[in-house]
């Protein structure tokens, strides 16, 4: 696992953008995985501006695939994560992207949704997982004690998450979410983590120093081959002092 610390937030966007750009100026087929979240719309920021600089256009070599949605959410509604992907960066890289495919937020059938998503993922393995972290530790919405086989599935929002996803959320949030399971994320072949602000400061250490358990999902990433955490200052300063190492397998660089 590598670190990366940048002293400002903004580098550290231009920094997980600069991890991301190449994967879309693949030539051939490439498949990303997307996530949301406050987190991420500095970066698609940032994304955009490199990918778009010098008026280059992509060649449609991108599929997407979006980590979660909520459950049940129509997909035009404003707070789904669909929207949110077309707002933030969908619409603006669209010569990029061959195929965009997400959990439907009004499938009628949850777990029949899961199952064919789940199917897609098997057909087109992930390059790269672009991941937040919840300040509970939970990726995608994987909460803290879901089991690291976990696959795609309907899951309940802890109070936490809800409160804390109400600050982007126009209306009454729903109470379930459809998520990419833990096992799925830990297929694809290179994870991206990023972190931001001091109120996920504990959080990201007890991932990172703490023990590999299911009591802070995103731990496991630890047993992943290719996983760089971005933190900013405020997140990552505690580990910016472990800099250049942490163990064996942790090393940390400060940006
Ligand atoms: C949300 C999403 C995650 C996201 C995380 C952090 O609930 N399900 O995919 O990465 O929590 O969100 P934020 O960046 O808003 O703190």
């Amino acid at each position: 696992m590598n670190i990366v610390v940048a002293s400002q937030k903004e580098e550290a966007c231009q920094y997980a953008a600069s991890l991301l750009a190449p994967f879309f100026n693949a030539r051939n087929p490439v498949r990303i995985g997307l996530a949301t979240g406050e987190t991420m719309i500095p970066i698609y920021q940032a994304l955009v501006q490199q990918l778009t600089a010098k008026g280059q256009h992509g060649v449609g070599e991108v599929e997407t695939f979006n980590l979660d949605e909520y459950w049940p959410i129509d997909p035009s509604h404003p707070g789904s994560f669909r929207q949110y992907m077309h707002r933030h960066l969908l619409s603006l890289v669209g010569s990029w992207i061959r195929k965009s495919y997400f959990l439907r937020g009004n499938a009628r059938d949850p777990d029949f949704e899961c199952r064919r998503f789940e199917g897609l993922l098997g057909e087109h393995p992930l390059d790269v997982q672009l991941l937040g972290l919840g300040i509970n530790g939970h990726i995608g919405f994987n909460e803290p004690g879901t089991l690291f086989q976990s696959r795609t599935r309907k899951v309940s929002l802890t109070s936490t998450t809800k409160e804390r996803n109400a600050r982007q959320f126009p209306g009454i949030m729903p109470d379930d979410a459809l998520t990419m399971g833990i096992a799925d994320i830990m297929e694809a072949k290179a994870i991206i983590l990023v972190v931001f602000g001091s109120d996920k400061r504990d959080v990201l250490i007890r991932a990172i120093l703490g023990q590999v358990s299911e009591d802070c999902p995103a731990s496991i990433l630890k047993t992943h081959p290719h996983v760089t955490v971005v933190a900013d200052e405020a997140a990552g300063s505690v580990l910016a002092r472990r800099s250049p190492r942490v163990n064996r397998s942790i090393t940390v660089t400060i940006l």
